[in-house]
């Protein structure tokens, strides 16, 4: 058994916590402030798993004495807010899981569905790490199971041999699976799912005739999967994988405060693991948050036409901008971040469409020189730095 100590140092070096460690404390009070029935195989009841994702509006969560667990919880806490964005849309994605429905998050790219995917599974069955990554090679064993084929020579099929894919990890033990970027799948290996998520058992041929011929799905069992506008359209889904899920479309965020906030938030928790501090003023972040969504939604703030590039411009490539400008500000002494905002910029703007860069060079002839014109220092020093979008 390592020490606690050892242990704290193993979790602390890793470069990323999944959601159920990261909050932790958070998970552990929820459970324990909301006493009320839970859908079978849940830690937590519904209305606790919105409170976890949307946060308790600044309002402190109070615990009784009798339940703070010899007070390893504490008496009152803040649950933070995690996903920005409608409340109901949340709540209806945990209707769906309740129901033992599959959900479907839909959207652009960058817009957390899988942070969202993360959330609810951390939150509903206390892990996300029941996860298949779907790409264009992704076999049907990744829905279903494989085996280690040193004992498979050695044994023949036996229980012991078949190496079960996370979905059958998740139906044998009631729990959420998550399956990742669905729709770069071949659809025939999709629908492999079909028949997991009707019939709620896995058939297993190789060990027919004994006890283990089939898994089936103990209650609690789910799938929550993400699926990209861009990449290969659910429009290829199949007719009978469509019906079995709940389509949630999961959109941008609508207002530039939160966005500017949340933007503000993860760039500093960014920087801060890098080992720095987050020292960019709000007035730079301010003009990041303003390229981007001008950019995204094809007008300005002002009402003014903004040509969109191909590129999709997330709020997720936002906060990698920001931090990008915070790393340097904190690592090369003397670097005025304002003047690497172009650079950043056409690094996220300009990827694979030659025409973009011209939609950014574009961007800064029409909105950038008319905000300079209007007298605004920040803006008029951005359209000085045009030469950096070369
Ligand atoms: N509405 C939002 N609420 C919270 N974070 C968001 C939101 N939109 C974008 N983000 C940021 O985007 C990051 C990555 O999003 P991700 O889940 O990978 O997107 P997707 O799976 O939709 O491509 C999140 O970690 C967060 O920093
Ligand atoms: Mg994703």
């Amino acid at each position: 058994m390592p020490s606690v100590k050892e242990e704290l140092t193993t979790i602390q070096s890793r470069q990323i916590l999944p959601a159920e460690e990261r909050h932790a404390a958070e998970l552990a009070f929820l459970a324990a402030h909301d006493e009320g029935p839970r859908p079978p195989g849940w830690v937590l009841t519904p209305s606790a798993v919105v409170t976890f994702i949307c946060g308790s509006q600044g309002q402190a969560l109070t615990l009784p004495p009798r339940r703070r667990k010899d007070g390893e919880l504490p008496a009152k806490l803040v649950v933070a807010p995690k996903f920005v964005g409608e409340r109901a849309l949340v709540e209806r994605c945990v209707v769906t899981l309740a129901g033992e429905r599959g959900l479907l998050l839909v959207g652009e790219p960058g817009t957390a569905k899988s942070m969202l995917s993360e959330l609810l599974a951390a939150a509903v069955s206390g892990t996300s790490d029941l996860t298949v990554q779907g790409t264009a090679g992704t076999t049907e064993d990744a829905f279903r199971y494989g085996w280690n084929y040193a004992l498979l020579l050695a044994q023949g099929p036996t229980p012991q041999a078949l190496v079960a894919s996370p979905v059958m990890t998740a139906m044998r033990t009631g729990r959420v699976a998550r399956i990742e970027e669905i729709t770069r799948c071949l659809p025939e290996v999709q629908d492999a799912l079909v028949s997991i998520l009707s019939d709620r058992r896995l058939n297993i041929p190789e060990l027919a005739g004994t006890s283990d011929a089939s898994a089936a799905a103990v209650p609690g069992f789910t799938v929550i999967a993400t699926a990209n506008l861009r990449d290969r359209g659910v429009s290829e889904m199949s007719a009978a994988l469509k019906r079995r899920f709940n389509f949630e479309t999961v959109h941008p965020i609508a207002d530039a405060d939160a966005e500017l906030s949340l933007v503000r938030g993860q760039a500093t928790a960014a920087v801060q693991r890098a080992g720095a501090a987050f020292a960019v003023d709000d007035a730079v972040l301010d003009v990041l948050v303003t390229v981007f969504r001008d950019l995204r939604t094809g007008r300005s703030a002002e009402g003014w036409d903004v040509e969109r590039p191909g590129t999709v411009m997330s709020t997720a490539e936002a906060v990698h901008v920001a931090s990008s400008l915070g790393v340097a500000g904190a690592y090369f002494a003397g670097a005025d971040v304002l003047d690497l905002v172009p650079g950043h910029l056409l690094g996220a703007v300009h990827k694979d469409d030659p025409a973009d860069h011209g939609r950014l060079l574009g961007y800064w002839d029409g909105p950038v020189r008319r905000r300079a014109e209007d007298g605004s220092a920040l803006w008029r020093r951005l359209w000085d730095l045009r030469e950096n979008l070369r």
